[in-house]
């Protein structure tokens, strides 16, 4: 499926975006192996989150839903029963890096399956700690498939981490859960926290300081009820369609703002952006905002602090695109981790970026981006959900109609976003490929 879309004026609105992805994953994770049941409203009704939702029904739980509500009936630590076939993780990460973890410490084998994009992702970063663990984890060469041979004898670990990753830390501490005495985990950045603020409210015995998380074994997790916040990285890409058209606001509600994901707003107030929190409260243990964005003048900025990149890791995108689109030059270095992304997320932006005549160069670590205005044109999107919003929102100021090909995936994350942009203005048509030899 591709998208064409026109350059366009959006209306000043309101609006709400899904639920988060990561704590809608963690959410079916720790509520499936807690004692007793565990409720949510504003799951994200994504295809990685739905992929995590069948996983966990393979190995026997029942989870009711009813539109964005679940209900998830625990089973316990030593509940799960063995997946009768292998476990499909499509385009996600994030399942197939957590499900690994808490594989690696059941009783029975399973094996981790999912699609082209998946399938050429690292996940030496999780087999080496798991391993370390007493895990036994077969792969091809550090790739999917994942084997993964049942053990009921994981061990505890103290690991610092080469690289900042919130899906290696997840994974640990799930196969921690399972370990005699207490983990300790050195992070070499912070990373998003929802784990740790996810098990807390399960009782779970966690601490965190200085980059350092310790864990111990629970003898149950309590069941959580819960609604979960919009998704601050899908809200990224309409608060920057509304920070470069001009003369118009947007308030987001009911977003996630916990402060491990929000590096992004610090980035772009340092460029100039007028985007101000209101109405902050919690959600569970997530604090949560309404987010009121206005249009804006951005000048270029240099970027290269590892801390403030692993808290934004996710906005890199649609950051490309408002470099463009500030005065002046952009520098950022230390952004290599984007090249495991769902695509290589540095070279998929520099291609399509200079397909539609922006100035960017590519380097190992980073880029450098000069004020360009958007030319007409068609990209591929590299089936990166991410990178089809960021072209979407880039074409709202371009010259002429920017052809996205390949936008199918946008649904891994923000299901609804073409609507939504829809109903605030943005001209789009939608193409649908055409059967062949049927
Ligand atoms: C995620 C962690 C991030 C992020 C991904 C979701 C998570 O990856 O890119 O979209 O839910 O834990 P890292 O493992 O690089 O932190």
């Amino acid at each position: 499926m591709d998208l064409i879309v026109l350059p366009s004026k959006l209306k000043n609105s309101e609006a709400s975006v899904p639920g988060d992805k990561s704590i809608s994953h963690r959410a079916l994770i720790f509520s499936a192996i807690a004692d007793g049941t565990s409720s949510y409203a504003g799951f994200l009704l994504g295809s990685d989150c739905l992929a995590t939702l069948k996983a966990l029904s393979m190995m026997g739980i029942n989870i009711e839903q009813n539109d964005t509500n679940l209900t998830i009936h625990g089973v316990g630590l030593m509940g799960l029963k063995k997946p009768l076939a292998p476990i499909d993780l499509g385009n996600s990460g994030t399942a197939v890096r957590l499900l690994a973890g808490l594989l690696s410490s059941q009783i029975f084998d399973s094996e981790l399956i999912g699609d082209s994009s998946l399938s050429i992702r690292p996940m030496q970063r999780i087999i080496q700690p798991l391993t370390r663990m007493g895990a036994e984890i077969q792969s091809a060469s550090g790739f999917l498939p994942l084997k993964i041979i049942g053990n009921k004898n994981i061990t505890s670990i103290s690991y610092e981490m080469p690289i900042a990753s919130a899906q290696v830390k997840s994974s640990i501490l799930l196969a921690s859960l399972y370990a005699n005495t207490e983990s300790t985990i050195t992070e070499p950045s912070v990373t998003r926290d929802h784990t740790e603020r996810m098990l807390s409210a399960m009782n779970c015995s966690i601490t965190c300081s200085n980059n350092v998380i310790k864990i111990s074994q629970p003898a149950k997790l309590q069941p959580l009820n819960m609604r979960i916040p919009g998704d601050f990285s899908s809200a990224a890409f309409l608060i920057a369609a509304f920070l470069i058209t001009k003369k118009s606001s947007i308030t987001l509600r009911d977003v996630g703002v916990n402060p491990t994901r929000i590096g992004f707003l610090k980035i772009i107030k340092n460029m100039g952006a007028q985007v101000e929190l209101k109405n902050n409260r919690l959600y569970g243990n997530e604090p949560v905002a309404d987010i009121y964005v206005q249009s804006s003048t951005l000048k270029g900025i240099t970027l290269d602090d590892p801390d403030l990149i692993s808290l934004s890791i996710d906005e890199f995108p649609i950051l490309f695109i408002l470099a463009a689109y500030a005065e002046g030059t952009t520098k950022i270095n230390g952004i290599n981790e984007l090249r495991h992304k769902e695509s290589d997320r540095v070279k998929s932006m520099c291609i399509g970026m200079r397909n539609l005549g922006v100035s960017v160069k590519e380097e190992k670590d980073g880029v450098v981006i000069t004020s360009s205005k958007f030319m007409g044109g068609e990209i591929d999107s590299f089936g990166d959900h991410r990178v089809a919003m960021s072209f979407v929102v880039a074409a709202i100021g371009a010259k002429d109609k920017i052809k996205i090909k390949d936008v199918k995936n946008i649904d891994t994350s923000f299901p609804g976003f073409v609507d939504l942009m829809r109903n605030l203005g943005l001209s789009l048509s939608i193409n649908e490929p055409s059967m062949k030899n049927y």
